[in-house]
């Protein structure tokens, strides 16, 4: 079996400290074999850079997924074509630098692939991630013996039709982008992992990372405000996945919400 942890988007250096000071105990714990994390905030909330990748490589994260936030820091577009294990949304049209796939290879010679898909409701019009997500696959699942798709999305219609869209194609079908987790994580009947949303690794006492008087003022004001991230307690939220490399299926999920 394969033990996964899948982190839910990281914002900021709040975000970061919590990885750095709770993976270590839950490594621990759990003793993954693979951990992957969202990173698309992890600078400041916007983006990621080059220092904050290398850095979250150190904490013994194996694979970054991005999302709408991929390009905020734009210093990405002269390393990530040189990132094996930092992924964009696969649906950005052809010849969009970066890639939406990974396959990071286990110790004993499994190989996992890792998709990332943003989804098109509410969010920037790219690719609708239903018409290339197949061939996706067919490119990729005779290399591996597992398959995770991070969903990028923000509508849970969307979400929850890509989990059974793939339901019996993938192992695990996650949603982030939300920042907020949902308690529907589940197998579905085919053997798919599912949950709609992991939620946010991050300041808790936020509005999804941003301090809270800001995001407020701007519902009062509705003028435009700069959003800083908040500081306080921190959390990760995430979910532990195990994973049959023989089946390609998932035996079992379950949430984690961790506070620091
Ligand atoms: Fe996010
Ligand atoms: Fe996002």
């Amino acid at each position: 079996m394969v033990r996964v942890l899948m982190i839910g988007d990281i914002v900021g250096n709040v975000g970061r400290m919590v990885v750095k000071k709770l993976l270590p105990k839950l490594y621990e714990e759990y003793n993954f074999d693979l951990v992957i994390a969202n990173g698309e905030n992890a600078a400041g909330g916007n983006g990621i850079t080059f220092e904050i990748l290398d850095e979250l490589f150190s904490y013994n994260i194996h694979v970054i997924t991005m999302g709408n936030h991929v390009w905020d820091k734009r210093e990405i577009i002269n390393f990530i074509d040189y990132q094996p294990y930092l992924i964009r949304p696969a649906n950005y049209p052809p010849g969009t630098p970066g890639k939406g796939y990974t396959i990071y290879s286990l110790a004993n010679n499994i190989n996992v692939g890792v998709i990332n898909l943003s989804g098109v409701v509410f969010l920037p019009p790219l690719i609708s991630p239903f018409l290339i997500i197949d061939k996706l696959i067919n490119d990729i699942e005779k290399k591996c013996s597992i398959i995770i798709v991070d969903f990028h999305a923000e509508a849970t219609s969307e979400k929850v039709a890509m989990g059974w869209y793939l339901d019996g194609k993938v192992a695990a079908v996650l949603g982030t982008h939300t920042h907020v987790q949902t308690a529907d994580e589940r197998i579905l009947p085919k053997g798919t992992a599912y949950i709609t949303d992991l939620g946010m690794t991050g300041p808790r006492d936020s509005v999804l990372g941003v301090k809270k008087e800001l995001v407020i003022n701007k519902f009062l004001t509705q003028m435009p405000v700069k959003f800083e991230t908040a500081n306080g307690v921190g959390q990760l939220n995430g979910v532990i996945l195990t994973l049959d490399p023989n089946t390609g299926q998932a035996v079992s999920i379950s949430r984690i919400q961790e506070f620091i």
